[in-house]
């Protein structure tokens, strides 16, 4: 099975994916995961777009392609991905990449959550982990990104059928069951 978990910044995206790749025995890609993975390397690659990562804007894509391809190419099992496609290209240039490898998308969770939550929750995780893009100026531009660049996503993939809606402000347990009996 292969998977896509969509969904503002702060809605669990990578909470609820880590658990459905356990259950599912999934491998999970997590894009920006792997950015900041490469930036704290201290690779030339990473050198390059550590400050893009901390304002919250895009890094090109052909960068995130270098990151995530070879996971992608070695998840036998099934994956699930979390952080891209982030726009409609990314979306149309995944399905063709796929389409050519004779794999295709099975289905996409999107976390549904308000500004409010995300704010909360990136307000506290700030605290916590001390993300460089947890930043009131790069969650502002973030959000923003994510309503004019990935909400076109989601329909998308709404016209391909593949859709499963979630409501992502419940505790994380009731989400992660909502989702599991969803897939099933
Ligand atoms: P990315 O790492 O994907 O970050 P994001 O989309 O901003 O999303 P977050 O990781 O902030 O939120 P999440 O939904 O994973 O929530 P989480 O589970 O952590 O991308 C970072 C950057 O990388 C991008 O800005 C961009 O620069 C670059 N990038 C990545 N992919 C790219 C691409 N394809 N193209 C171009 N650039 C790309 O939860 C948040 C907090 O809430 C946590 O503290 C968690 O413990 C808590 N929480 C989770 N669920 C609940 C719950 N149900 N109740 C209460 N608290 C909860
Ligand atoms: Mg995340």
């Amino acid at each position: 099975m292969n998977l896509i978990i969509l969904g503002p910044q702060g809605s669990g995206k990578g909470t609820q994916a880590k658990l459905i790749a356990e259950k599912f025995g999934l491998t999970h890609i997590a894009s920006g995961d792997l950015l900041r993975a490469e930036a704290e390397s201290g690779s030339e690659m990473g050198k390059v777009f550590e400050k893009i990562l901390a304002s919250g804007e895009l890094v090109p894509f052909d960068t995130v392609l270098k990151v995530i391809e070879p996971v992608l190419l070695k998840s036998k099992g099934g994956f699930i991905l979390d952080g891209t496609p982030r726009d409609v290209s990314q979306a149309e240039y995944l399905d063709s990449f796929l389409t050519d490898l004779k794999m295709n998308i099975d289905k996409v969770i999107l976390l549904d959550i308000p500004r409010e939550v995300s704010l909360d929750r990136l307000a506290k995780r700030a605290i916590l982990e001390g993300r460089s893009d947890d930043t009131p100026e790069a969650i502002d531009e973030r959000l923003q990104l994510y309503h004019n660049k990935t909400v076109p996503v989601i329909d998308h993939y709404k016209n391909q059928g593949k859709l499963l809606v979630v409501d992502g402000t419940l505790d994380i347990q009731t989400i992660f069951q909502d989702i599991v009996s969803k897939l099933n």
